[in-house]
Formats: C-alpha cells, structure tokens, sequence
C-alpha cells in the first residue's frame, strides 16, 4: 500500500475507534463491586466458581491484593472468559525500547531543577507501548515501592496487546484521544482525563487522532485509592461517583495475537493463538477505569493564604506510613483566587517530597513561560522552587479582586522518593539549559527600617 493509502486506512481506523470510543457507556463509582456481563446469564448467580460457569465460559480471579489484605483495601474480581488466561505459551525477551524500571541508578541523582521540553516526534508506525520512553523514578519494582515517570508519544494504535505486572498505570493523555481496550471492556480517554490500568490487565491502546502524546504515572506501590478528607468532610475532592468502569465487551478473535509483558523491568514476548481480551462478563473491585479531571472539586482558601496542594490530590498511593504517600496525583484545575492579603500563585517553597509537573493544557499560574503542554519539570526533593521573577513581580502587586484560573490544566506526580533520571532524559535534546535562569534576578528589596 502507498502512504497515501496508509495514511486513509490509519484515518478510517481512527474513525471507527471514535465512532466507538463516543458511544460507550460506564459504571459509576470509585472502588464499587460491579458487575457486567457482554451476553446476558454470563454471570453466575450466588457463586464465583460454579462446577460449570455459564456458557461454558472459564472462571478466573484476578487478585489486586493480597487475599488477606483488609475488606476495605482489597481488591479483586472475577471474570468469565472464553479460554482461560493460563493458556498460552512461554513468553521469550522482547526489546525495552526506551521503557525503564526501577532500580534506577546509572545517574546521579540529581539536587538541580530541571525542566523538558516535549518528546520530539516519533518515528512511523510507533504505538503506545513502542512511544513511552521513562523520564525516572525510584524504589524497586521487586519491593513494590516506588514508582517511574513516563512520557509517550504514538502515531499507531496497538495491534498487540499489553500487561504490566510492575505497576498499574496511570494515563495523562495531552494530545490525542485514546480508545482503551481492556480485558474488563473498552474505555474512553481525551486530553483533561485519566485513564487507570490496573496493575496486571491485558489491554491494547488504539489512537483516535492521528498522534497522541501524554504521561504516565507508573506506580509500583499500593493500588491508587480517594485521599480520605477529614475535616472536609463527606464530599469533595474527587467524588467516587465520578470514576467510570467499563462494561463487559469481549473479542472473540482466533489467530496469532501477540501479547507483551513487562515483569520486573524488562518486555516479554509471546504469540498467543486467541485474543485475550476474551472476558464475557466479569464483577469485582479490581478494574480500570477513566475519570474526567474537569469534574474535580476544587477547594481553597475563602479568607488568606495559599493551602499547600495536598488539597488538589485526586488519587493517593499510600505507604506504611500513615500520611506518607509513596506517589500522589495532583492536579491544578480552573478555581477562583480570592485571597486576601495572600500572595496567590503557588509559594516559594522547598519539600521532602519530590515533584514531577506536567502540563496538559493552557498554562501553569506560577511559570509565565517555558513550561509548555507535553513538557515537564522536576523539583526534588529539597530542591527550592517557586514562582518565576515575572509571576512574583506580577502577583505582588497585583490588585486582589476575584481572579478566575481558568486556562490551563496542570497536574503532579509527588513521591516520597527522589526521582532518578534514566540516561535518556539526563542527556534528552529536548532537556532545557537553563531553567535555572527564571529565578534569576530577584531584586533585593530588603531595609532594616
Ligand atoms: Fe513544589
């Protein structure tokens, strides 16, 4: 086929997705007991393993925790499938490209602040999995702890299919709407949305423009859960009711499929002879689910101060330490300023905890320039950082009527753990020089009188 011809069957392809990806529908709620069947008597009734499922399905159960670990954390579920996923052949090596795994340690870990422009393009035909490329992280996936930051940036949807028994994955797209096909149904993902694959789903990204390009919070610790929001009370935040699930949809595709996995930092390999995203219906806890960051109940000061942007967290991972999150998501959505006496933008601060910054559109309140949508920054840990010269000069003398922030959408990633650099981002073209320079020239306005 020529590439003109290539291009009109991506675009086709695209189309149908869209067309697809717009007519879903979802189960509400963060955390439910759902249930879903794709055929109608899938189910079984009042048991989770019948001596014969219905339909002649397979009974399987996917555990997210520990089967031990306490009712109100644990998470699993049941699915019913046409072949059980047992079935397959061994998994051989495949190339990492540019994905990395914690441990990272072939840079030093680095007290600068540093900043990235976007990923630069990507080569022909790279899907979502070939397009992430590891900007850093930290812990050891074999212990569970810690978590990576990636970026991608695809102009293909996936023909394979994809597992991550590291971590699940948390899916910031910023350019470009997804398609997610889950072994659990199909999901709807656009820039301003996240996207949750649990740790262990099988699922295959299909692009419904003609490039995406985003981020992904990989996170190796204890499963996302709501921060709990003591003296806020019952609501706020992100409400449960808006996290979405899907419902049931199952392939029933006989022939080569092939199905990557990453375990323990490296891609495997192996040609199955079905889809395995052959789940008829399923109930449970464990699942994937997308959530509309717009929808994000923003809380603030009504009297003085900034709060510190613990109160912009949508989903917390929380450790051993009450309080002490291995990773925080955090988000900077459209709010009102009404401070008074207050020094708006976010403050000059410097924090134990380590902060990745994207942005997915717009602009941030406290960079006038040079942070940009698909770009980064990270400020580690007791790394000081705060409004550039030209934002404080700004704020400190602006009048301080009601303000409305309402163009741009910018989100956190913030770990107990400093973040790491692969050599790829330490060494990235598209590292900016001198993100030093926006701090510089502050003038000195002391007197003792
Ligand atoms: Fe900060």
């Amino acid at each position: 086929m020529s590439d003109g011809g290539t291009a009109r069957a991506g675009q086709s392809e695209r189309d149908e997705a869209r067309k697809v990806a717009e007519s879903l529908t979802y189960l509400s709620g963060f955390g439910n007991e759902h249930s879903s069947e794709a055929v109608p008597g899938a189910l079984p009734v009042g048991r989770n393993s019948p001596q014969r499922a219905p339909l002649g399905l397979y009974a399987e159960q996917l555990s997210g925790t520990a089967f031990t670990e306490p009712r109100a954390v644990n998470r699993r579920s049941w699915l019913y499938r046409i072949r059980p996923s047992a079935a397959h052949p061994a998994f051989t090596r495949a190339g990492n490209g540019t994905l990395r795994t914690a441990p990272f340690n072939q840079t030093a870990p680095d007290p600068n602040r540093l900043r990235w422009d976007p990923l630069p393009e990507p080569g022909p035909d790279t899907d979502f999995l070939a397009g992430l490329w590891t900007l850093g992280g930290n812990g050891d996936v074999t212990q569970r702890t810690g978590m990576a930051v990636h970026l991608y940036h695809a102009n293909a949807s996936m023909k394979r299919v994809f597992s991550n028994a590291d971590g699940e994955l948390l899916i910031v797209p910023e350019r470009g709407g997804l398609l997610l096909r889950t072994e659990f149904g199909l999901l709807h993902a656009e820039p301003g949305h996240i996207a949750l694959i649990p740790r262990g789903v099988r699922f295959r990204v299909e692009l419904l423009d003609a490039t995406a390009r985003g981020y992904v919070c990989e996170n190796y610790g204890a499963a996302f859960r709501l921060p709990d929001l003591g003296p806020i009370g019952a609501n706020g935040l992100a409400n449960a009711r808006d996290f979405q699930a899907p419902v049931a949809a199952y392939e029933d595709v006989e022939g080569p499929v092939e199905v990557v996995n990453k375990f323990c930092g490296n891609l495997w390999s192996a040609t199955y002879g079905h889809s395995p995203l052959d789940v008829v219906a399923w109930h449970g806890n464990y699942v994937p689910y997308v959530y509309d960051l717009r929808r994000f109940n923003v809380l603030g000061t009504i009297s003085y101060d900034h709060p510190d942007p613990s109160i912009f967290t949508v989903l917390t991972s929380p450790s051993d330490t009450p309080g002490l999150a291995g990773v925080d998501f955090v988000v900077f959505a459209p709010r009102w300023l009404v401070g008074e006496d207050t020094f708006r933008p976010p403050y000059f601060h410097r924090n134990v905890m380590s902060e990745y910054m994207g942005l997915i559109e717009g602009a941030y309140d406290a960079k006038a320039e040079g942070f940009v949508p698909g770009g980064g920054s990270l400020h580690n840990m007791m790394s000081a950082h705060g409004p550039d010269r030209e934002t404080f000069e700004r704020a400190s003398n602006a009048e301080l009527k009601p303000q409305k922030i309402d163009d741009g959408l910018a989100f956190m990633f913030e770990t107990r753990w400093p973040v790491i650099l692969t050599p790829q981002a330490a060494r990235a073209e598209h590292v900016q020089e001198r993100y030093d320079a926006v701090w510089e020239g502050f003038e000195r306005h002391f007197r003792e009188q």
